[in-house]
């Protein structure tokens, strides 16, 4: 028996809406505008748009694009207020929010150019009052703003009103946050090269607006929406504060809502139907809560944590401490493969067909080694026939530095050895190079090159892992090469492309990343690829007999209760993955853009976080190792 929403919610101060995907909750915000614009119509008004950047809006946006060009949906009334703009960035700047919102909406829909505002980033730092006053006092004469939409920082900014902004700011220049521009560092190819401030709409303008929408996508925002959904009032999440407007709702994905009580500690708010699945989150969950092993959790643990109904319904904390201490010991396994000739009733994967066709998908070099160095490595050392594919070439995470150097290198080789043509065309992309400045974007020639410094990279990390090279496959999906960070459209070629090489290989277990992620991001679109070529391979037989794997993605790890498989790593084997992580040079000063933890290591972060799980499965009675990556087991339906 599920009790009513209001109690499940009941800890939530704005009304939130939990979508199955991003698409679904934009068709419900594009409901909403396209009702405004036409009401407006009606009564001969301009409708008043409140619009933001970054990835969040992006399909919404192409969803307002699609009603325009197939349903007729008019913009020619529309008037729209950007919240925020980088300072000191021209409006033709690749980067800039003005070039971003011409690009994503303005240029495709009949709004009149003079009705579409921006903060100006070039204004002169002596006139930025003066600026920002004119830009609070057109969106009053235009009648204010009828529909805000908003995405959200991790640090819990909206506009870029960063951690400490009051309630009643208006627009004003800011300083960001370093998370905020760690966050921006691959749109703009290094951190160093993001601008330190901008100039923002305040809360109390946001606040101001009629109604408010914000939207968030993916894994990566759920602990900042938790915190702004159900935490007090506070500067330090300037988001919380749209607590205080009555017009203001929250449409969230699945992914995005992770980390609400009603979703991650439903026995907490109310009466829940205990499926084993839930069973198995809230008892893991409990051992971690009062830091007891499983199997010396007593009756008082489950009665003070919200699970007494549990315990009538189930037995006595002995059954369900045995029962949950079984299911989390079988996902531990050295043999990812499955094992020949053993026992595999109670083993994650099955011992037959062995040796196993083993496909390991990689969004871009780096993933594997960092999230399975160590699987895949055992994987091998068992006798399957392990295939690596990197699904894109990562080469927009290239810094110029170091294509510049592979460049130098060649040209001192070509003029000592190789014929006149190879060095001219090297020369060229020099010069390609030299005109490209800080912010220009690279020329297919230099992508092509900084892919193959990727590639040389992968191919010498999973020598590593003991790995021949003729078992990797480069990709090359056409959806990265062609398009830039939260502007990727993936299509029929990706597809294609990933179905051919299913159908080659035939895989007996695949081994993917990035369910749950930013639908924009490059690992949810290669999942999304990985799906679709699924789907067109349904007829074959091979596929019958195929498991799925999904490894979480770097820097973070799925929940004890998520797991699956949990492989062991001995200490020298741990060594070796971190070696094999070494191997991609070009990456050891990016930082990894999910997870919430600020490092300043990618590869130190690695190291522990598989040795924090090791940690938690020792912490709740199960065998003490020195490090486990883990697994949790796919299906499509899902
Ligand atoms: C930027 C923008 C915000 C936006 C946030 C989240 O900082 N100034 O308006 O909400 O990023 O970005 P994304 O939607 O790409 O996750």
């Amino acid at each position: 028996m599920t009790h009513p929403e209001s109690e499940l919610t009941q800890l939530e101060h704005i009304p939130t809406r939990i979508f199955g995907n991003a698409d679904a909750a934009c068709m419900t915000v594009a409901d909403a505008i396209t009702h405004l614009i036409e009401s407006r119509n009606a009564d001969g008004k301009p409708a008043v748009l409140g619009l933001a950047t970054g990835s969040t809006p992006v399909r919404l946006y192409r969803e307002l694009i699609r009603r325009h060009k197939e349903d007729g949906l008019s913009f020619a009334n529309v008037i729209t207020f950007n919240l925020d703009e980088y300072f000191g960035l021209p409006g033709d700047h690749p980067e800039s929010y003005r070039k971003f919102m011409q690009d994503q909406l303005f240029d495709h829909v009949d709004l009149k150019p003079e009705n579409t505002h921006v903060p100006d980033g070039m204004v002169h730092r002596e006139d930025v009052f003066a600026s920002c006053q004119a830009y609070e006092e057109a969106i009053e004469a235009a009648g204010g703003i009828d529909i805000q939409i908003l995405g959200i920082g991790r640090t819990g900014h909206i506009g870029f009103n960063e951690p400490g902004s009051a309630p009643d700011s208006l627009t004003r220049l800011v300083t960001l946050d370093s998370l905020t521009r760690r966050d921006a560092a691959r749109d703009f190819l290094g951190e160093e090269n993001v601008p330190r401030h901008a100039i923002t709409m305040g809360v109390g303008t946001i606040l101001a607006a009629r109604q408010v929408f914000l939207l968030a996508w993916g894994e990566g925002k759920a602990t900042i929406m938790a915190k702004t959904v159900e935490g007090p009032q506070t500067e330090a999440i300037p988001a919380t504060f749209l607590q205080r407007h009555e017009g203001c709702s929250f449409c969230i994905d699945e992914s995005a809502a992770s980390q609400l009580t009603r979703i991650r500690l439903p026995w907490l708010v109310g009466r829940i139907e205990w499926t084993p699945e839930v069973t198995r989150q809230a008892v893991l969950w409990l051992a971690q809560k009062v830091d007891k092993p499983l199997l010396r959790l007593v009756d008082e643990d489950y009665t003070e944590n919200g699970m007494a109904d549990l315990l009538v319904e189930q037995g006595s904390a002995y059954d369900l401490n045995i029962h949950l201490f079984n299911i989390t010991q079988h996902t531990i396994t050295g043999w990812p493969g499955g094992k020949p000739n053993a026992d595999d009733s109670n083993r994650p994967e099955r011992a037959t067909p062995y040796p196993k066709r083993s496909l390991i998908l990689s969004p871009e070099p780096l993933d594997d080694v960092y999230c399975l160095g160590g699987t895949i490595n055992r994987l091998k050392k068992h006798g399957n026939e392990v295939s690596i594919a990197y699904q894109t070439s990562g080469n927009l995470a290239v810094p110029d530095v170091e294509v510049r150097r592979a460049i130098e290198l060649m040209i001192e080789l070509g003029e000592e050895r190789s014929g006149q043509e190879d060095l001219d065309y090297v020369k060229t992309v020099e010069a390609q190079l030299d005109a490209k400045g800080d912010f220009g974007a690279d020329s297919t020639e230099i992508r092509q090159l900084k892919g193959l410094i990727r590639r040389s990279e992968a191919r010498s990390s999973a020598r590593t892992l003991g790995l021949e090279t003729d078992a990797l496959h480069f990709l090359d999906l056409p959806f990265y090469e062609e398009g830039r960070y939260r502007r990727f459209v993936a299509g029929e070629r990706d597809t294609a492309r990933m179905r051919e090489l299913l159908e080659t290989i035939r895989p007996h277990q695949i081994f993917a990343t990035g369910y749950g992620n930013d639908p924009l991001s490059v690992p949810a679109l290669s999942f999304e690829v990985l799906r679709a070529a699924l789907a067109a391979c349904a007829g074959s037989d091979w596929i019958k007999d195929c498991n799925i794997w999904l490894y979480k993605g770097p820097a973070q790890e799925w929940e004890a209760h998520e797991i699956d498989m949990a492989v062991p790593l001995s200490p020298s084997e741990l060594e070796n993955k971190i070696q094999g992580i070494y191997q991609h040079q070009t990456q050891r000063s990016q930082s990894p853009i999910s997870g919430d933890k600020r490092v300043n290591n990618t590869w130190d972060l690695a190291r522990e976080i598989n040795r924090t799980t090791a940690e938690l499965y020792d912490a709740i009675g199960l065998a003490e190792y020195e490090a486990m990556e883990c697994l949790k087991k796919f299906t499509f339906d899902q």
